[in-house]
């Protein structure tokens, strides 16, 4: 029976950039549904913007902006992130949506009927200037044990003493500066600590296949051993002023706390792509996703760090307002990069947009992360070295290298059409294709690095029969021509099976494959078949490029920051875990500076160089164009330049130039350009190349 799959990644916030740590998650995820999809499966992958909370309430207000102008800019930013690193959502909508706050309601109606709702009176810090309480990370003062000032209110960084927020000496509010009071407030709790819910978590949590065993273990150490529970009841309310769903009958003065709305967002987000896609089979579709679970699967995707609150209060909260409950709750461990946390100085809090803007191929790290992620919580790193060295010798030398040591044959001799000969009792195309059920099952299981092992255990195999066969000698001898026609159809045959089997990890690059294998979409079905005898492919274009130390020099550079501290900037993710009981330390390193004007950092981003034009020609069926070909250090570019009405090619050949060496290479109806050569122009017509004085040689950095 074919499965039906709800699949979704954790909900990133919306008061920060998408960074390589968040993209560990999505691409993890996205691999698993790929190949899922590509097995027939009917998965639908949804994601949103987790947009509420005083974190997005208070940035909102420093720019100067209302938190819905906020959370649309960052929606925009984040969606094209994904949308750059191949992350395939089906739908990525936001948590402040109509359809959120319906099924906020219900449930919260729903968990009301059922007597798990209580009302208490706490007392809290408020904040008396700006009217509000306050999150204990919003909290500062003077460490009560060694003095130091400015400490948050559970951690001393100077001394490492733990303490709580009413021990600070000298306590202020870091929103406003003022002496925060102590005042009391009605809250509402979900009563984590009812029998039945203890009861429940208990069973739910040590299902064998739901959580992994190290979480399962988790689970059992946060709920406490039977009669001793240490389950407690759960503030789900937060009050005005807030950035969220005020809970219904409470005058808008108490809000649903943002770790209540952002799960439940999965199904806000669900219930939206339903109703556009599928429109009067939604219903339905809600139905049995979302209520029953005898014929679906409801699978979530997050980080270690959020364990608590999808295998503790999201499971009950569906349980016992009448929805489904998760079939699989996966997580993950926490990125490093060269061993270290993530860090701001260090240039390694490395954001999405500068992966791409430097002009690094998001497939180098899709393939990277595949490389190294398992089925545990255990974290993963990304070490710059190995990163290089991994995707070079891998996907250029081992994988790209099979079909570009043999397509220009078959287009060659053989007009682009594969030998007619049935290759089905060919030895490795049969050990090739009796792989396939372990690599799909390493897939399903999330054992991607032994996926990834398998399949370049075969790409070394591949190019042991190339470099055996030697199709560059064969092609020398005329009489050797049906041989070197089947060697090359052989290897066309191997680099189409180790597509199928990379196309979840590389699905742009085997698009490319796809084009010129001539066949339309793989699937998993495909690596158990051969291409058909006498198959028309078409052109052979090179695949990948490698990657360069360069690359990863300007991409830490790019995302080195000042050591600036910029105030008033708690660490929002913090606060908020930590209000909820998340038990896990986050990276504390985690807001993003604000951009006004640009600095020299910035400036630095832009990486200008001396280049040699090395060849300058015309381009057919272009009236501005030129296509120069030029030469930086010791690379080669083709750049097309609009300067067909002020320069002739002639004129241009050996002269010096500067190029905009960084720029996103664009695909042109001529070709790549990759890079831009700087030319002043005025309101007249006149356009004048920029030259470097006499003495620069090409490599050079402009700065
Ligand atoms: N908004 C919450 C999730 C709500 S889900 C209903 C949140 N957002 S987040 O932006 O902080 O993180 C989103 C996901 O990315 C989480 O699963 C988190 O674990 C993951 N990661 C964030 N930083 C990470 C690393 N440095 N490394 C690996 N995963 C990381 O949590
Ligand atoms: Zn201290």
């Amino acid at each position: 029976m074919k499965r039906r799959i709800l699949v979704t990644s954790a909900l990133p916030y919306a008061n920060g950039s998408i960074h390589l740590g968040h993209l560990v998650e999505y691409i993890q995820t996205d691999i698993w549904v790929r190949h899922q999809k590509m097995l027939g499966s009917e998965v639908h992958y949804v994601c949103a913007d987790d947009t509420h909370g005083t974190p997005v309430m208070l940035r909102a207000e420093q720019e100067g902006i209302s938190p819905e102008d906020l959370i649309n800019r960052v929606h925009r930013e984040h969606a094209a992130d994904f949308d750059s690193f191949h992350v395939s959502f089906d739908n990525y909508y936001s948590t402040n949506s109509e359809e959120n706050r319906s099924f906020c309601e219900e449930i919260y109606s729903n968990l009301l009927k059922s007597n798990l709702i209580d009302q208490r009176e706490i007392e809290q810090f408020y904040d008396p200037a700006k009217k509000m309480f306050l999150p204990d990370r919003y909290i500062k003062g003077t460490c009560p044990k060694c003095g130091a000032k400015d400490q948050y209110g559970d951690s001393c960084e100077a001394c490492g003493a733990t303490y709580s927020p009413t021990e600070l000496v000298d306590p202020y509010s870091s929103v406003s500066g003022s002496k925060p009071e102590r005042k009391k407030s009605t809250h509402y709790f979900f009563k984590l600590s009812d029998p039945r819910c203890e009861s429940f978590l208990r069973k739910f949590t040590q299902q064998t296949d739901c959580l992994q065993s190290e979480a399962a273990n988790k689970m059992k150490e946060w709920i406490g051993a039977e009669g001793a529970s240490k389950l407690s009841d759960w503030d789900i309310s937060r009050d005005a002023p807030y950035f969220g769903f005020p809970i219904p009958g409470t005058n808008d003065e108490k809000f649903f706390y943002v770790w209540l709305d952002a799960p439940v967002g999965y199904f806000g987000s669900f219930l939206n792509y339903v109703t556009k896609k599928f429109k009067t089979d939604a219903p339905q579709l809600i139905q049995e996703f979302l209520r029953e679970k005898t014929n679906t699967e409801l699978v979530h995707f997050i980080g270690k760090d959020i364990l608590y609150f999808h295998a503790l209060f999201w499971p009950a909260m569906l349980e016992f307002s009448g929805y489904r409950t998760p079939s699989k709750v996966f997580a993950h461990g926490f990125l490093t990069v060269n061993g270290q946390k993530m860090s701001k100085s260090r240039g390694t809090f490395i954001t999405a947009k500068s992966f791409i803007d430097n002009r690094l191929n998001p497939e180098w790290l899709r393939y990277y992360y595949a490389a190294k992620l398992n089925s545990s919580m255990e974290d993963i790193d990304l070490n710059l070295e190995d990163f290089v060295s991994r995707v070079n010798s891998d996907l250029i030398g081992k994988y790209v290298n099979i079909a570009s040591r043999t397509a220009g044959f078959i287009a060659k001799y053989f007009d682009g059409r594969l030998s007619d000969r049935s290759f089905e009792e060919n030895e490795i195309l049969r050990e090739f294709i009796s792989k396939s059920p372990q690599i799909s099952k390493n897939f399903e299981e999330r054992e991607f690095g032994k996926a990834i092992r398998e399949i370049m255990a075969l790409a070394d195999k591949a190019n042991v029969y190339v470099d055996g066969e030697k199709p560059w000698e064969l092609a020398k001898d005329e009489t050797a021509r049906l041989k070197l026609h089947e060697v090359c159809s052989i290897s066309i045959n191997l680099f189409k099976l180790l597509s199928v089997y990379l196309k979840p990890v590389l699905p742009s690059l085997v698009r490319e494959v796809e084009k010129f294998l001539n066949i339309d979409n793989l699937s998993w079905i495909d690596s158990q078949k051969l291409i058909a005898p006498g198959h028309q492919v078409n052109k052979y274009q090179h695949l990948m490029t490698r990657v360069d130390q360069k690359h990863i020099d300007q991409l830490i550079s790019a995302n080195t920051a000042s050591l600036e501290q910029k105030p008033n900037a708690p660490d929002s993710k913090k606060e908020e875990k930590k209000m909820s009981g998340g038990q896990e330390k986050v990276n504390s390193d985690e807001d993003e500076p604000k951009i006004d004007t640009i600095s020299i950092d910035e400036f630095s981003k832009i990486d200008l160089r001396v280049a040699l034009v090395k060849n300058a020609e015309h381009v057919e069926g272009a009236d501005k164009l030129i296509k120069l070909v030029l030469q930086v250090g010791d690379e080669e570019r083709q750049v097309f330049a609009g300067i067909k009405s002020a320069y002739a090619p002639e004129d241009l050949e050996g002269k010096l130039v500067v190029v905009v060496a960084n720029l996103k290479p664009r695909k042109m109806r001529f070709g790549e350009s990759q890079g831009m050569v700087l030319a002043a122009s005025g309101d007249d017509s006149g356009i004048f190349i920029v030259s470097p004085d006499v003495g620069a040689t090409h490599g050079m950095k402009v700065r």
